[in-house]
């Protein structure tokens, strides 16, 4: 897991929000609910909207467009939906908020490392 840190501590005292934040080159919602932060796709899977122009309630980010659903926790669409969002998660440090990222290239270096033949 690649983590990168997004925001420092003065901002994590900040009121609930929904914002876009971009980073390693993906656009991220951020979504802050009491003490809990929340990291998914910016991108709603009904048409592409702009999950960072959205609600939050009980802990669901609702879409600004069609009104579909995602539960921040799991990712999941509301029933009925049949789709749901990437869930990225979020750590805290002592300096500040990090997301956390898979690692694209860990399959290919555990290849090179131990070969085709497993040796
Ligand atoms: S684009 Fe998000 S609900 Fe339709």
């Amino acid at each position: 897991m690649n983590w990168i840190k997004i925001m420092s501590n003065d901002v994590l005292e900040a009121e609930n929000f929904i914002r876009l934040i971009r980073v390693d080159g993906k656009k991220i919602c951020l979504v802050k609910v009491g003490d809990e932060f929340f990291a998914t796709q910016n991108r709603c899977p009904h048409a592409g909207a702009d999950l960072s122009l959205g609600i939050c309630k009980d802990k669901k980010l609702i879409c600004s467009f069609h009104r579909y659903e995602y539960d921040l926790k799991t990712g999941r669409g509301a029933a009925g939906q049949g789709d749901y969002l990437n869930i990225y998660p979020i750590k805290k440090e002592e300096d500040g908020l990090y997301v956390g990222f898979k690692d694209k290239w860990a399959f290919i270096r555990k290849f090179f490392q131990y070969g085709i033949t497993g040796n």
